[in-house]
């Protein structure tokens, strides 16, 4: 009896598909470079599934189809570490990296082991934020994989742990005959998202943050819900490790100094993991000295966004395994490594109210008053809420304890609240009927999620937006016409519109408080400077809802003028590059409005007058005739973004690779596409190459 017609015996069929299934997990996991796509992928397991459900007496248990297998738990039951699993110490300041690596060099100085050039090698790492666990291997097999617990006792999760695709059921090359993988379970970002959308379809709880996410999954006693959670797993350490050779039992019980490890660097070692078949990040790199570790430090707090996973950090040990022995341990944390963490991008505190903001189109924001918090290497006193129903998502209410977070320049985000904090006085945030500014009728439109402050130009709020729109650097660019300024300008009842700047005098401007000779001066000249803008500035700096800078251009490029723009209609607003009905609807009503034609005609009389660039005809054709495929997250734009810019170029964007394809756009977490690429010789950009191919 042969199986699928392939000749082979069943029982050789099944062997082949599960080390093939393994295969594409490793270099899915392990090797981050997958040669077939999730179809090819599925179709391998129904295969198995299917000829194992013929053959069930041939099912073993490392096979992929055996990950999800158990019958939910009634409880966790406890494991003890062969070998404790300890933590490390912290560091958060240059100066306390500094006195680890001299306390470090001084040691092995000491005892002869200092390099020629007196600097210690260390193999640098990322901290990475999720939870600890140890996975035991026998024969190659794994047997058992625990939490950390309080570093002798954890929680025997093995059950849970085989539903991770990126644990190997079984070692690859030369196992050793046991081996205690030390590692941390994650998830990426990405999954995060999508894992807390469908939760929240679902009406299930929603995740604080990733690491919240994989430690409830971790915790889960029916390993079938954990087997649905995108939990990765990478390995940076051992514990027990055990080789028989020639009959002779070697018996190394953890990392720090044994002689006769399969390598003796502790790089090495984490090559050796890999070897085995075990995720080990890419991330790590040999550096020498302090500066090599700070080096390091900057590297990765720099670039953390990119990363498709949190880190709280970056983890710097003793290269030398040797060297390693001979620092050893101070109670529960070894002398040779230390963790090096970043500021937290994640605090509590209390939201003391939420006010509303009025934006320049009169759209009403929700802001948080917070407790001043130190987070992310900022103090964060106000976060924004962005509309009614973010804060009712949310659910957080004044009083709250609520969880801030600041990643990297982000601005700050109020995550959610700390619901067993929550006081019995806590109030729910009532979105206001009449603006707090100019007392007009707040609406909020049906099927829109913004409330708008109906007053328009006659709100002042709105007015010292829409002024420092003007004002702002890709506008006018008034230098010194900052904030506090245009408050005082409308408060005064000096300055209505934008047409009103142009008639300052620094006279006049003398007269307002804090206002010196020079910096009047300064900002007449600057506003001498600004009557000769660019037309798409101008008309960019008009503030009309929906033209963005690129509309702008597109304007200018097509009409030439203020004046034509404003006489033309939708139909004709319509035959401009990119502008649909709802941007032609957007500009027409805007013009419709006489202050706003009477805003332009004072800007002329006034001696504001726009000039037009004669520009390289924008590369409009820069594209003609090439295909480009996106993958991956871009850092700046959207997919839509990028395929707007592309055919506005003349090229035309596709789905799938092959040899036709000009160029593959690859972002942040591209996948087959990317190897595809790669596998025809395609050339292969990312964000800032396809940026230089459009001449941006
Ligand atoms: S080594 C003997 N390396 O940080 C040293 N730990 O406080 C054992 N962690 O509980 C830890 N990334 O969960 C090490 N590259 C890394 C790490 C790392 C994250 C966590 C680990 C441990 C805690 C140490």
């Amino acid at each position: 009896m042969t199986a699928g017609g392939s000749g082979l015996s069943p029982a050789q069929r099944l062997d082949d598909l599960r080390s093939e299934i393994a295969d594409h997990n490793h270099r899915y996991y392990v090797l981050d470079d997958p040669i077939v796509s999730d179809a090819e992928y599925d179709r391998l397991m129904v295969e198995l599934q299917a000829l194992e459900q013929a053959h069930p007496d041939l099912i073993t248990p490392d096979s992929p189809t055996q990950r999800v297998g158990a019958q939910p738990l009634s409880a966790f039951s406890s494991v003890r570490h062969a070998v404790p699993m300890l933590s490390l110490g912290n560091a958060f300041a240059s100066e306390d990296i500094d006195a680890f690596n001299k306390r470090v060099a001084e040691t092995l100085r000491g005892a002869g082991l200092a390099g020629a050039d007196g600097l210690v090698e260390y193999e640098a790492e990322l901290k990475f934020d999720g939870l600890a666990v140890s996975l035991r291997y026998e024969q190659g097999a794994l047997v058992r994989a625990a939490t950390r617990g309080d570093g002798r006792t954890g929680e025997d999760i093995t059950s849970n742990i085989r539903t991770l695709r990126s644990v190997p059921l079984k070692l690859r090359g030369d196992y050793p005959d046991v081996l205690e993988v030390r590692g941390e379970v994650l998830m990426n970002r990405r999954d995060f998202d999508r894992l807390n959308e469908a939760q929240q379809k679902r009406g299930d709880k929603i995740f604080v943050n990733p690491r919240n996410a994989a430690a409830g999954s971790l915790r889960q006693l029916d390993p079938r819900i954990t087997a649905t959670r995108p939990l990765r797993f990478y390995a940076y350490g051992w514990g027990e490790l055990r080789i028989v050779r020639d009959g002779q039992v070697e018996l190394f019980r953890q990392e720090g100094g044994e002689s006769g490890l399969p390598r003796d660097t502790h790089a090495g070692m984490l090559d050796w993991l890999a070897e085995l078949g075990l995720p080990v990040s890419p991330h790590r790199q040999i550096v020498r000295g302090v500066e090599g570790l700070l080096g390091f430090y900057d590297d990765k707090g720099t670039h953390r966004a990119q990363l498709p996973f949190d880190i709280d950090g970056v983890v710097y040990k003793v290269n030398s395994l040797q060297a390693q022995g001979v620092l050893g341990f101070v109670a529960r944390a070894p002398r040779f490594a230390i963790a090096h963490k970043f500021p937290a991008q994640e605090e509590t505190t209390r939201l003391m109210d939420i006010e509303v903001q009025v934006g320049r189109t009169g759209a009403i924001t929700p802001v948080a008053r917070l407790q001043p918090v130190f987070v992310g290497g900022v103090t964060v006193t106000n976060a924004t809420l962005h509309n009614e129903d973010e804060v009712r998502r949310k659910d957080v209410r004044i009083g709250d304890t609520v969880i801030v977070r600041r990643a990297g320049d982000v601005i700050p985000e109020i995550v959610g609240p700390v619901l067993d904090l929550r006081p019995d006085d806590a109030r729910q945030f009532v979105m206001p009927t009449h603006c707090p500014v100019c007392g007009s009728a707040i609406e909020r439109p049906e099927d829109e999620a913004i409330s708008r402050c109906t007053g328009g130009l006659f709100c002042a709020a709105q007015r010292k937006q829409s002024l420092r729109h003007a004002a702002g650097r890709k506008a006018l660019d008034i230098e010194g016409l900052g904030e506090k300024l245009i408050d005082q300008l409308v408060d005064s009842g000096r300055v209505k519109s934008l047409a009103d700047l142009f008639t300052l005098k620094a006279e006049e401007l003398l007269l307002l408080e804090r206002m010196g000779r020079k910096s009047a001066e300064n900002l007449v000249e600057a506003l001498a400077r600004a009557r000769n803008p660019e037309l798409e500035r101008l008309l960019y700096a008009l503030g009309i809802r929906h033209v963005g800078e690129t509309t702008a251009r597109d304007l200018a490029q097509h009409f030439g003028s203020v004046e034509a723009v404003m006489a033309a209609d939708e139909e004709a607003l319509l035959q401009v590059h990119d502008v649909g009905p709802v941007v032609a609807g957007s500009i027409s009503r805007f013009f419709a409005e006489s202050h706003n034609r009477e805003v332009v005609a004072e800007l002329a009389a006034a001696g504001v007058h726009a000039r037009v660039e004669q520009r390289q005809p924008t590369g409009a054709q820069r594209l003609a005739g090439k295909t480009l495929v996106l993958t991956g997250t871009m850092p700046a734009w959207t997919r839509d973004e990028a395929t707007r810019h592309i055919l506005a170029a003349g090229g035309k964007v596709s789905g799938s690779v092959s040899r036709k394809t000009a160029y593959v756009v690859a972002g942040e977490e591209a996948g087959s596409k990317l190897a595809k690429a790669q596998e025809l010789g395609v050339p292969v950009l990312d964000e800032a190459g396809l940026k230089q191919l459009l001449g941006m």
